[in-house]
């Protein structure tokens, strides 16, 4: 499309970039006021706060017309939300989003690369097959309320931690075990200086983490008013990785009922058998279902001995 170009998106663009993405969503799920979707949760100015140098503008004419946003998690990159206005839709201008989109995670060098998206859209399936993707499994977005007395013990907030360094690189160390060079120091940072919210550190024996969870809570995070939200949260992997992963899910709860939230709302590949199931039986629901589509139809961390807890959206 002639006067398309992307480049890097501007600070003073994110007001426009929120309004795109909330209408093109809405638009595509076809709500009465598509300006309304996700409500006060905000995806786009935190996700540009955690990298300025990862999200990318489509601007037509000088006129901003869709963003995207790229996420290294170590060796592990995934991107998203992906949106365009909608009066430009099929007319290439994700295509070219996504064409700038593959370089960044070429250059980043991640090994594990994917998505989320809607699994019953061909168009959204089709589109991320041309750049090598496919569709894997399912990935619910889970949710229960908190409470009321989840008895959670042996966990500590990040941010009351007397060496949160210490606890980050025990972070870093924990999900290096469940697939090489996989850390999400991003989130916990962004968790600490955006304020979005605090990780929930579950101690073991001698002072050993056992799991944790970025949890980020209330208006203006990716969770919104009274709902706490698990970014990413993992249970160290081995024998008896299901119990530490049922004690993850208590601190949660109990960390979201101290933030005034009334409801924990988790992700989950469903190829991480053992992690469902233990969300289903703690009582989560899905909220809605998404696909988890892989680069190279690599298996990367979703495997039955990852404890892990995210969605990618
Ligand atoms: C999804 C979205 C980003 C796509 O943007 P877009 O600019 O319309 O996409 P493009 O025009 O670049 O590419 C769409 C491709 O899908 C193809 N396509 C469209 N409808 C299709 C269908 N029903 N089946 C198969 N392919 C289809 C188009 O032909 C095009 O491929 P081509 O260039 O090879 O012909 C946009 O529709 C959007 O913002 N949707 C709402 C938010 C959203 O869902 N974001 C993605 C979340 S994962």
């Amino acid at each position: 499309m002639n006067g398309l170009n992307v480049r890097a998106l501007q600070e003073a663009e994110l007001g426009e970039a929120d309004r795109i993405m909330r209408l093109a969503f809405g638009t595509f799920l076809g709500l009465p006021d598509p300006t309304a979707f996700m409500g006060d949760a905000d995806y786009v100015r935190s996700r540009f706060a955690a990298d300025p140098t990862a999200a990318l503008a489509a601007e037509l004419d000088g006129r901003l017309v869709g963003t995207n946003f790229v996420t290294r998690w170590g060796s592990v990159g995934f991107f998203g939300p992906l949106t365009v206005l909608p009066e430009l839709w099929d007319r290439g201008v994700a295509r070219r989003l996504l064409d700038a989109t593959m370089p960044i995670l070429d250059e980043w060098g991640v090994t594990h690369r994917g998505l989320f998206t809607f699994p019953q859209s061909t168009k959204h399936v089709s589109l991320y097959q041309r750049y090598g993707f496919l569709p894997r499994f399912l990935t619910p977005v889970m949710a229960k309320p908190a409470g009321p007395n989840p008895g959670a013990t042996g966990w500590t907030p990040l941010s009351e931690m007397t060496d949160p360094e210490v606890a980050l690189a025990a972070c870093s160390e924990l999900t290096g075990q469940v697939y090489p060079g996989f850390e999400v120091e991003r989130e916990i940072r962004a968790a600490e200086r955006q304020k979005l919210g605090d990780t929930v550190v579950v101690h073991g024996l001698a002072g050993a983490l056992d799991a944790f969870a970025v949890c980020q809570s209330g208006p203006g995070t990716e969770a919104g008013s009274g709902v706490c939200f698990v970014k990413v949260g993992a249970a160290r992997p081995g024998p008896d990785a299901g119990e530490r992963f049922r004690r993850l899910l208590e601190a949660c709860e109990a960390f979201a009922l101290g933030r005034g939230a009334s409801v924990v709302v988790a992700g989950v590949n469903t190829a991480r058998r053992g992690a469902y199931r233990a969300l289903l039986d703690r009582g989560f629901r899905a909220e809605m279902i998404g696909v988890a589509m892989h680069n190279a139809d690599d298996e990367g961390y979703h495997h039955p001995d990852a404890w892990v807890i995210d969605d990618w959206r």
